[in-house]
């Protein structure tokens, strides 16, 4: 194991227009850590995983996987890399089974050999990780909120990464619904997976992070421990204090 990070940036920046969407992020994680990613809505945390897997471009700054500069990279040189990601608005190919949503993956990813029968197999496999074990002959359409979001996150393991990042992934599932991914993504994390995590649902980012990344505005507010970050007035006053007032006043917040 390397001492270099499987992720890092420097001075990563996107504006669109007048507004600076991430600014000046410099950040990185080891191998086999979990960070998990908190701010408020709009805070920048999907557009930090797009410039990172190359949807987006960056304004300025760099992007380095394992050491290796691929700022600018496109998404399937990123994949190549071993980095997956999931979308936060789920996208399955409509056409498809869940079953075959998945093997595409595995079919066209790094480890693919382009028979389709071996990629099916591979893809219940992955489906059964993820708690979708009995819906492969299903088409997405079919599927519920929480389970087409399982299908997301089955995407993106079918590339089997050693860089994994989760966008919301848990957004609108019931407590007894987390449990589940949560307990997945420690079992990816046991075996050795560099896990970015991005939720609202502050449960589950203290029960995977290592550390814990706020961003505001764009900014990196601060990198801590999970207690660091909960007790920080900076982050009460930017993100916290807002989660909690939304739930005095009953609305969920999902923490
Ligand atoms: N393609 C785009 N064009 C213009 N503005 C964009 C685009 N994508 C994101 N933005 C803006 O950039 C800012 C950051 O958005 P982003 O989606 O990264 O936030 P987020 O932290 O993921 O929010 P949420 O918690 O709601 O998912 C927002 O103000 C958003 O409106
Ligand atoms: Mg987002």
């Amino acid at each position: 194991m390397s001492g270099t990070p499987v992720l890092a940036t420097q001075g990563l920046t996107r504006r669109f227009g007048g507004l600076v969407a991430v600014n000046d992020v410099t950040m990185s994680v080891p191998q086999g850590q979990t960070l998990g990613v908190i701010g408020p809505n709009g805070s920048g945390k999907s557009t930090f995983i797009n410039l990172v897997t190359g949807h987006l471009r960056p304004t300025k700054g760099s992007v380095l996987i394992d050491g290796k500069d691929l700022t600018d990279a496109k998404p399937w040189v990123i994949a190549g890399a071993r980095v997956a990601r999931t979308f936060q608005i789920v996208k399955p190919f409509r056409g498809m089974s869940v079953r075959e949503n998945v093997a595409v993956g595995i079919l066209y990813g790094p480890e693919g050999t382009g028979r389709m029968a071996p990629a099916l197999r591979a893809a219940d496999e992955v489906l059964g990780e993820v708690g979708l074990g009995g819906s492969g002959d299903k088409a997405p359409g079919e599927l519920s909120v929480a389970d087409a979001r399982r299908l997301e996150f089955a995407k993106a393991l079918a590339l089997r990464p050693r860089l994994l990042m989760l966008d919301e992934v848990m957004a609108g599932l019931r407590p007894a619904e987390i449990e589940p991914s949560l307990a997945l993504i420690n079992t990816l994390k046991a075996g050795g997976m560099t896990i970015i995590v991005v939720e609202h649902v502050m449960k589950a980012i203290l029960a995977v992070s290592d550390q814990v990344m706020v961003l505001n505005q764009g900014t990196l507010l601060m990198t801590g421990s999970p207690r660091e970050v909960l007790s920080d007035p900076r982050v009460i006053e930017a993100y916290l204090g807002q989660k909690y007032a939304q739930r005095q006043a009953g609305g969920e917040a999902g923490a």
